[in-house]
């Protein structure tokens, strides 16, 4: 996995070192800090946390910012416990659910970032528009021919488990923001988190536009810019992984024309 560090012509400013509390377990973190209505450049801000005083998660630790030593730190989270997928940042070089990312896994200073190149919204908040708007593309839902069954669409268990490790994705953005091809072309390049969707409905027994879903994916980019760096699979916080969902859908385009 590619490990992240500021460039020495970077513009990021040194910023707020706040107080040091008393104690004998206190950790430093370094947060990337931007406000754009202020006009001016990110910075780090460097904090101390009492971690006696704190949970073990590292969004333990930036809800305790947040709350007792700096309310205008800004960052998104929901669930905390990995379901809702809205907390995902770069941590200690990694991106990661900060609210199942324990502290104990943190070596020394704990410096915490926005998930990479992506626009940043404020602070520790990504903007997640087109990221959202590729998931839209590949039809995230089940598309149908047939007539619509009396009761339900059934499935039969073998086809069903052929879903495990696709369902599970909560749409965090890890893997995307992890990959150099997505990073230079994400304007033609869906990425891995919706390429992972879109071969969760192409092998789903019971959807009927297989044919059309593959169409909208032969295309010089949207899938082939995949280099099978494997970042995706290495950061995926819930053990999914992107790359093979990737080389499925390669196999069944290239089946197509052979
Ligand atoms: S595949 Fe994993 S890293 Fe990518 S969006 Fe889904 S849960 Fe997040
Ligand atoms: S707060 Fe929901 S995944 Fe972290």
């Amino acid at each position: 996995m590619v490990q992240f560090a500021l460039p020495k012509n970077s513009k990021i400013r040194t910023g707020k070192t706040w107080p040091r509390p008393d104690g004998k377990n206190v950790r430093k973190f370094q947060i990337y800090r931007w406000n754009p209505d202020d006009g001016q450049n990110p910075s780090i801000d460097t904090y101390f946390v009492d971690m006696d005083k704190c949970g073990p998660m590292v969004l333990d630790a930036l809800i305790k910012i947040k709350d007792e030593i700096d309310p205008t730190l800004t960052f998104r989270r929901s669930c905390r416990e990995g379901i809702c997928g809205s907390c995902a940042m770069n941590i200690d070089g990694m991106n990661r659910l900060a609210c199942i990312f324990g502290l104990d896994e943190v070596k020394g200073d704990v410096k915490i970032y926005p998930l990479p190149h992506m626009a940043v919204v404020k602070d520790l908040i990504p903007d997640l528009t087109h990221f959202y708007a590729q998931h839209a593309a590949i039809m995230p839902w089940l598309e149908t021919k047939t007539a619509r069954p009396a009761k339900e669409w059934r499935q039969s268990i073998e086809d069903r488990a052929k879903l495990d490790g696709l369902y599970e994705c909560v749409m965090c953005a890890s893997c995307s923001a992890s990959c150099p091809s997505y990073w230079w072309n994400s304007d033609k390049y869906l990425g891995p988190a919706a390429l992972l969707h879109a071969y969760r409905w192409v092998i789903d027994s019971r959807d009927e536009a297989t044919p059309e879903r593959l169409d909208a994916l032969e295309d010089p980019f949207r899938v082939y810019r995949c280099h099978a760096i494997l970042n995706c699979t290495q950061t995926c916080p819930k053990g999914l992984n992107p790359a093979k969902a990737i080389a499925e859908l390669k196999k069944m385009l290239i089946a197509r024309v052979s």
